[in-house]
């Protein structure tokens, strides 16, 4: 393929920085992870941070694609010189040509696995085949409390005591997929949204790398609902 513009590929919808298909490369040795990202991308920068320090290998962040072209997500992944692309929604006309804009992208980039870090759409069955088992989602409460939006505002309005987040599959459903790990922390008296929010995402950027290296590391298998995480030791 010959190289694309931006304003060639920014005509459909497209938003990213100029890469040959030939620049793209693959190494057998890693999985390659494409980050999906909609906000402010604190996950995408703790991810970021692991894999300098070596804490993500053998998975490797590979893409990082948002559906907003105004997400800062996109901008914190450029700064540290990461492919970056824009499947932008509003330039699609419904679920199925999206996701498959998407799925041409991450089939370009050669992705393995897909790590939803605060990418505000659901999913289609159809799509999710595609990465059976290699889709993972980070949810700011416990679940399967407060699944949805706004989590932390739910568990302060439910007078829940403990909060916390979750790293789990992901189905097609609104945060039902087999759970991976959990990281709580109590609900203090003083508490609102924002700051028990500020308080989860702590955990969440501990634990999502960590779920991610054992994904990467073949550690994680489904049985039924329940996952199973081998030990680092193999047995
Ligand atoms: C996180 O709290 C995550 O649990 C939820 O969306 C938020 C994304 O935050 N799914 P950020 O964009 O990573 O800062």
């Amino acid at each position: 393929m010959t190289v694309t513009t931006i304003a060639a590929r920014r005509s459909c919808g497209l938003y990213e920085e100029d890469k040959r298909d030939d620049e793209i490369q693959s190494s057998e040795a890693h999985m390659r992870i494409a980050v999906l990202v909609s906000g402010r991308g604190s996950n995408l920068g703790a991810l970021l941070e692991a894999e300098e320090r070596g804490a993500l290998a053998p998975a490797e962040i590979s893409l990082v694609l948002s559906n907003r072209p105004q997400a800062p997500a996109l901008e914190r992944a450029r700064e540290a010189g990461r492919t970056a692309v824009c499947v932008d929604q509003t330039r699609y006309r419904g679920r199925v040509a999206m996701e498959e804009a998407m799925l041409e992208q991450l089939t370009r980039h050669r992705i393995d696995a897909i790590v939803l870090a605060g990418f505000m759409r659901i999913l289609s069955a159809r799509f999710l085949a595609s990465f059976s088992e290699r889709v993972i989602n980070v949810h700011p409460s416990l679940l399967p409390a407060f699944p949805g939006l706004d989590a932390a505002a739910q568990a302060i309005a439910h007078g829940a005591k403990v909060s916390g987040c979750t790293v789990h599959f992901v189905d097609d459903g609104v945060d039902t997929g087999p759970i991976i790990a959990q990281a709580c922390t109590p609900v203090h008296a003083g508490d609102d949204a924002a700051s028990l929010h500020r308080r989860i995402q702590t955990l969440e950027h501990e634990l999502l790398p960590r779920a991610v290296q054992m994904l990467a590391d073949g550690r994680l298998s489904c049985i039924g609902r329940r996952v199973d995480i081998r030990p680092l030791d193999g047995t």
